[in-house]
Parts: structure tokens; C-alpha cells; sequence
């Protein structure tokens, strides 16, 4: 059977790791993580089970000869990309006096910039699929300003990149499109240092539930599954879309008293 080859960034952690997982559980298709940390990867892998249809590339997006070398690899083994997963990103805090230039040029480096280079690279390759789809993992701080000014740009950026290769790349049947979570519970915001420790995280977690009209916030399988429709045949007219998964949080009505 002709597998369908998937690019997962970042499948070592979070969204991207249980992506990887529910995706791989399908024979069809070969998945392929690629992230900077390869212990990291090796380790998350490990618990995910051995699988033959899983493999992953030690790799930075925003090394332009580790995505060349990519590239190669993807080539050389399966000459064609059937779907992209754009999800590996970084996260910062604070508004304008808090970011120092550097982690603004690293945000944007990361989570913008990153992902035009590898989507460049990897293009030949997504031509030959003949019917590719590509999903940029944004985030809602790319519409309302949320913890930092740096990501929110970033992440407005990536969508308006999404729009514009919709329309750009249509002609080659590629299919563009943005999954913009709210809060998720991931690695991500430990990772980044956003928190002093756990103990602050899970208190920011419990409160923040309660804001969301569906009284939870998101689990790493709520973005998968939207990720496995949009790069599936059920989405095949779908691109060019923007699309907020995210418990309601950004149409909460504060002014209307629950129901008795
Ligand atoms: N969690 C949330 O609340 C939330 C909400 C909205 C949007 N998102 C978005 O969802 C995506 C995934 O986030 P997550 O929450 O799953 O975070 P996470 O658990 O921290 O995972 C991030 C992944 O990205 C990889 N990565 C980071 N920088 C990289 C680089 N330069 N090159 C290659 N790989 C890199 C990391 O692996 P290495 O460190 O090994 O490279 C890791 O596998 C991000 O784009 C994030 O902005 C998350």
C-alpha cells in the first residue's frame, strides 16, 4: 500500500507528540517527527510504543541546512510529503517593556520564520504528493493580545502565512490551513519559563477552567483530532481557514448570569 507520509514538527512533546501517536495508529500512514532535542524525542517515542510506521529527524526550523538535510532524508526514503504539521513552536511573556529585543527576533524566528523556511524546503516535495494538505498549529493570541506580545504577532503572522499559501499554492492541489488553540495543558508553558514553578501553573490551569463556557480547557487530543480532519480526504475543500478550537473561551459572555 502507497503510505501517507506525514512531517510532524515538534512530535516530541504536547499537541505535536499526541498527533504523532493518533496518526500513527493508523497503518496508512508513516510518520515523521522532527525536533531539535533527539533524547527528548527517543524518550517520548519510547513510551508511545515501538511502531515501524513512526520515525523521527533531529532538526531546528530555523537551521536552514538542517531543513535541507531533511529534505534529503524525506526524499531519498519516500520522494513526497502528504501532509505537513507546522506545530512546533515556543512560547514568551510580557508586553513591551518586558520583551528584549532577542526574545522578540526569537519568537518570530521560532514560531513565524521557522515555519516558511521548512514549508519552502519541503515544497518540492509537497508538490509530488499531488494533493497535500498543510496545518500551521497557531494559537487564539494571534486575534486577541494574550500573555506576550512577541508570541501573539508571531502567531498573526502564521496565520496571514496561511492564508496567503492557500491561495498560492491551490494551483497544486496543497490545502492550507491554521488550528488556533486556547490554553492546552502541554509542557509548553513550564518549557518556556513562563511559570516559577508547577504549583503556579496548576493554579493558573484550575482558574482558567472555570472562564471557559465548556468549564474546561483543551487536552493535547482536542487539537490532534481537528489536525487528523484537516489532513484527511473529509476536509478536501477546506483551505485558507483560520480555525479557533478553543472551548468557547473567545465568545464568553461575562455579562449573562448562569441559568438557575
Ligand atoms: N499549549 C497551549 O496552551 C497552546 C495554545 C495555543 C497554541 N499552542 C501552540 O501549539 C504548538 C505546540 O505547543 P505545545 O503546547 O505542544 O508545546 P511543547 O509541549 O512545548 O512542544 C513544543 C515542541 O516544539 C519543538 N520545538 C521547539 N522549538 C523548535 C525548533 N526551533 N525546531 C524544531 N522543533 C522545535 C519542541 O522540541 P525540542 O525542544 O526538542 O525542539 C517540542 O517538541 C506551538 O506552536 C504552540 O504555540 C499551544
Amino acid at each position: 500500500m502507497d503510505k501517507k507520509i506525514i512531517v510532524i514538527t515538534g512530535g516530541s512533546s504536547g499537541i505535536g507528540l499526541q498527533t504523532v501517536r493518533q496518526l500513527a495508529a493508523k497503518e496508512k500512514n508513516h510518520v515523521i517527527s522532527f525536533s531539535r532535542n533527539e533524547e527528548k524525542m527517543r524518550r517520548a517515542l519510547k513510551e508511545t510504543g515501538k511502531k515501524d510506521n513512526i520515525a523521527y529527524f533531529g532538526g531546528d526550523i530555523t537551521n536552514e541546512d538542517d531543513c535541507l538535510k531533511f529534505a534529503a532524508y524525506i526524499e531519498a526514503r519516500h520522494g513526497k510529503i502528504d501532509g505537513l504539521v507546522n506545530n512546533a513552536g515556543i512560547l514568551a511573556n510580557g508586553g513591551i517593556e518586558m520583551t528584549d529585543y532577542e526574545t522578540w527576533k526569537h519568537t518570530i524566528e521560532v514560531n513565524l520564520n521557522g515555519v516558511y523556511l521548512l514549508t519552502r524546503t519541503l515544497l518540492p516535495l509537497l508538490k509530488k504528493a499531488r494533493g497535500a494538505s498543510i496545518v500551521n498549529v497557531s494559537s487564539v493570541a494571534a486575534f486577541k493580545p494574550g500573555r506576550s506580545i512577541a508570541y501573539s504577532v508571531s502567531k498573526a503572522g502564521l496565520d496571514m502565512l496561511t492564508g496567503f499559501l492557500a491561495g498560492d499554492l491551490a494551483a497544486y492541489n496543497i490545502r492550507v490551513n491554521s488550528v488556533n488553540p486556547a490554553l492546552v495543558r502541554t509542557p509548553l508553558h513550564l518549557e518556556n519559563k513562563i511559570f516559577e514553578n508547577e504549583t503556579e501553573y496548576e493554579e493558573l490551569l484550575k482558574t482558567s477552567a472555570e472562564k471557559y463556557p465548556l468549564k474546561r480547557i483543551g487536552q493535547p487530543e482536542d487539537i490532534a483530532n481537528l489536525i487528523e480532519f484537516l489532513l484527511s480526504g473529509k476536509s478536501s475543500w477546506i483551505t485558507g481557514s483560520i480555525m479557533k478550537i478553543d472551548g468557547g473561551v473567545t465568545v464568553s459572555n461575562d455579562l449573562i448570569p448562569p441559568k438557575e
